[in-house]
């Protein structure tokens, strides 16, 4: 029996919108109409989650935090916590984009944990793994982004895991994209880690890429056998934009 993953597709607003912006992007989505053949996600700063989970219902798409915090509650001044992000309409969350581990520290064990906080509360995962272009260009990539996923594969059974994105950090928000097969190449290398830790899991686990995905480069990408998906930047401010990407998504 051959295995199927539905594709996801999933926005990454960053710190950017407004209440106003919500309603303009949500008005625009459900005119648009549900995509057909993948599952869609929206993931927002998480000031606007509530207001945009309202705005949701019935459109199908579901709502993610950007991150979350590795503790469940307590004394961590600024943080937000797995079930806080459920309580408000989440059920996805990113863990480990490059920009929390470049900017704000995160290191692969915090990265780790946080994810286990999240699959342990019932939010499904999007772990971020990439490499910055030094490692790339040193012939590290492969190194790169296995210690970063053994950190979490170390902490999280990977059947808990809601996917993996792929986002080489040269290429986020540069509007320089993997070619299909240098972005296919790294999640071969992804799913056969994971299946040294459980073959059916890693069957079933959709990998995304990220990276200046846009209506012109989504379908190449998803030709692609591993390639199960998108995490979309820049180009998921535009809920049009956001739509054509979802709609290039074969059938599988
Ligand atoms: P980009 O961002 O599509 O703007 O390159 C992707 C991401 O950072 O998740």
């Amino acid at each position: 029996m051959t295995l199927v993953r539905t594709p996801i597709i999933a926005a990454n607003w960053k710190m950017n919108g407004s209440l106003d912006s919500c309603r303009v992007w949500m008005s625009a989505w459900t005119q648009l109409g549900r995509p057909s053949s993948c599952r869609t996600v929206l993931c927002a700063p998480n000031i606007y989650l509530s207001t945009l989970a309202a705005l949701a219902r019935g459109t199908g798409i579901a709502l993610g935090g950007e991150d979350v915090s590795e503790f469940s509650g307590g004394a961590y001044t600024g943080e937000t916590s797995a079930s806080m992000l459920l309580d408000v309409g989440a059920e996805w969350v990113i863990v480990g984009h490059s920009e929390r581990r470049q900017l704000f520290g995160d290191t692969n064990e915090r990265v780790a944990k946080k994810a286990l906080a999240a699959a342990e509360a019932g939010l499904k995962t999007i772990v971020c793994v990439g490499e910055p272009l030094e490692a790339r260009e040193a012939g590290r990539t492969e190194n790169v982004i296995l210690s970063q996923l053994d950190a979490v594969l170390q902490t999280v059974a990977p059947a808990s895991l809601g996917a993996i994105a792929y986002e080489p950090v040269w290429a986020i928000g540069t509007g320089r994209t993997a070619s299909p097969e240098t972005a296919q190449a790294v999640h071969e290398v992804i799913r056969a880690r994971v299946a040294e830790s459980d073959p059916a899991a890693a069957a079933a686990l959709p990998i995304l890429y990220g990276g200046s995905v846009k209506p012109s480069n989504a379908a190449g990408l998803f030709a692609m056998p591993d390639i199960d998906g998108a995490l979309v930047g820049g180009a998921a401010l535009q809920a049009e934009d956001f739509h054509a990407i979802a709609q290039a998504c074969p059938n599988r």
